[in-house]
């Protein structure tokens, strides 16, 4: 894991901090060495240093989102930490079904949704566990920066490895349909969850009048931003999940403005609910 003598890394991380806001540390400057080498072949150029010279003297907006998109982490895998997902089966989910008898209707969103996993978990559980659903307006929203990512949440098909990791075998063959090593999700569940590339730190991806979600996802990506960064993306998801919404945040991350939630612990997680003033 080296770096190349000479080359500006620091141009590079800043084109990745402008079209994504990830900071990314300079001690994992050798990232660019191996995430960048297809980008830098498919352009025809010999090195990293071809790529910054060529784009000090040109703007490539492509070529720079290229870069950005292919330094994303994109790990992710089925009911990834699975307590989320039990405490909505158990608790969460039938309180928010009771109080949306009337309107028979329930957003989710996977906010940073990497290839589709963490949405087809939810659309999953739901079919699985709610069937009583099954005549309401229920909408999975999955979004990220990265296309390729997307791209593959929307075909839905995903390598043997993947599908072992974190999906009970029962779920596999309910939900998966197979052809040699590549699974892919079946129609119900596929039809349950709408995915699109987005920036979550450019203007709200969801910021009209009657977007509501009543369960945001917002797991494992809060940690790649500055702290400014983390206040203005919770203010938005703050203004588009429902008074009684609820919001999932990864294991190690928090709010970067406490005053505006209301963090409750139970079955082995934490999730937040927007503060209501007394
Ligand atoms: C580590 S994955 C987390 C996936 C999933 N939420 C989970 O917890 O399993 C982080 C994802 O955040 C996405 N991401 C990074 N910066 C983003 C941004 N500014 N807007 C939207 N998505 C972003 C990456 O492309 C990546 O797919």
């Amino acid at each position: 894991m080296s770096t190349s003598a000479g080359v500006d890394y620091s141009y590079l991380r800043e084109i990745v901090f402008r079209l994504s806001q990830n900071v990314l540390d300079p001690s994992r400057d050798y990232l660019f060495e191996t995430r960048l080498t297809n980008l830098v072949r498919n352009h025809g150029m010999t090195d990293l240093d071809e790529i910054v010279q060529h784009l000090k003297l040109k703007k490539d907006p492509f070529l720079e989102r290229a870069i950005a998109e292919a330094m994303t982490i994109n790990e992710t895998s089925f009911f990834r930490d699975s307590h989320p997902f039990e405490l909505l089966r158990l608790k969460l989910l039938p309180k928010l079904i009771e109080s949306r008898r009337l309107e028979r209707s329930l957003r989710f969103w996977s906010a940073a949704c990497s290839s589709g996993q963490e949405a087809y978990s939810l659309a999953i559980l739901i079919h699985e566990y709610f069937p009583l659903l099954a005549g309401w307006d229920i909408r999975i929203e999955g979004t990220d920066i990265c296309s390729e990512v997307v791209e593959r949440a929307r075909a839905g098909c995903y390598h043997r490895v993947e599908i072992n990791r974190g999906l009970p075998a029962r779920f596999v063959v309910r939900y998966f349909d197979h052809a040699g090593d590549n699974w892919t999700v079946k129609p119900e569940i596929r039809r349950m969850c709408n995915f699109r590339q987005a920036n979550l730190c450019s203007s709200s991806p969801f910021n009209r009048i009657d977007d509501r979600f009543d369960v945001i996802f917002l797991r494992n990506v809060m940690l790649y931003f500055s702290q400014e960064t983390r206040k203005t993306l919770l203010a938005s998801i703050h203004r588009v999940l429902a008074p009684d919404g609820i919001l999932f945040l990864g294991a190690s991350e928090q709010p970067a403005d406490p005053s505006i939630w209301t963090s409750e612990l139970a079955g082995g997680t934490c999730h937040f609910r927007p503060h209501q003033p007394e």
